[in-house]
């Protein structure tokens, strides 16, 4: 059935990759401006489930609805221009760019002046502005000319919200966000999630619990590909599944 008012709605999701049957049926929806937490073990699907819902895998059956609209066959491009933004478990910058280049070539992704060459549109001062506005919000703008490969690793994992934040999603993304970070990072990282306006709607992966149930105000839990518990914070943590499938590891 389909919720008229939801972000994001998967029915009966499936995706196997030859024998191995990774997705399951999932059945999902989740409210405009929600704070949606994504639980499971090491190879529950998680980040499969990103992939299927951004666009970078097929799904073997089932159907991704977009704020109403059927997203299921569109391709990553297409499913980012309606608002799917996202970041991934394993970093994907370009490395020589400076910070704020990452991020003007985020802003440009969407735009018809990536036709241009990319060192004069570069320099454009209102390009630039917004770019650091951009950095501002994940609290890179005092960095916004060092190339990337001499920026720490949870500086990186910032500017990776920055470029998804960038494209102007209506729904982020995020894939454990807080891995490898040191305590004061993720610090750092999770009071900048937690300033995100409210009318963007956030589904993050994270196993870093402390944060995690700060964070969100839902949470569905991901087991061998099929959703075995999906409520309100302290729905999921009283349910004895999550200690069997997710607390016990
Ligand atoms: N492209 C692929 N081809 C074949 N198998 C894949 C592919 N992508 C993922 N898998 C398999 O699907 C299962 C789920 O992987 P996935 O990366 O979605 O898990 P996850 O829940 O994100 O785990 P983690 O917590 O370790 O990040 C794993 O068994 C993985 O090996
Ligand atoms: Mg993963």
């Amino acid at each position: 059935m389909t919720s008229p008012n939801a972000a994001l709605q998967i029915d009966d999701l499936h995706k196997s990759f030859g024998g191995l049957h990774v997705i399951q049926g999932v059945n999902f929806t989740v409210a405009p401006g929600e704070r949606r937490l994504l639980l499971g073990p090491n190879g529950a699907g998680k980040t499969t489930l990103f992939n299927l819902i951004a666009g970078d895998l097929k799904p073997t059956a089932g159907q991704i609805r977009l704020a109403d609209e059927d997203v299921s066959d569109l391709p990553t491009f297409r499913r980012a221009a309606r608002g799917i933004g996202r970041t991934f478990q394993i970093l994907t910058l370009f490395s020589r760019e400076s910070v704020i280049g990452n991020v003007i070539m985020a802003l440009l992704g969407g735009r018809s002046q990536r036709w241009k060459p990319y060192g004069a549109v570069a320099k454009d001062p209102a390009l630039r502005r917004e770019a650091l506005d951009v950095l501002a919000r994940v609290r890179l703008d005092t960095l916004a000319d060092r190339p990337v490969a001499e920026t720490s690793y949870g500086e990186k994992r910032r500017l990776e919200i920055a470029m998804a934040l960038a494209q102007a999603p209506r729904i982020l993304l995020l894939d454990e966000p807080l891995a490898g970070l040191s305590k004061e990072e993720r610090g750092t990282v999770s009071a900048l999630l937690a300033e995100l306006p409210r009318d963007l709607t956030i589904l993050m992966i994270e196993h870093d619990m402390d944060v995690a149930l700060a964070f969100a105000e839902k949470i569905a839990l991901l087991h061998y590909g099929r959703l075995i518990v999906d409520g309100t914070r302290e729905e999921v943590i009283a349910d004895p599944r999550t200690r069997e499938a997710y607390l016990a590891q």
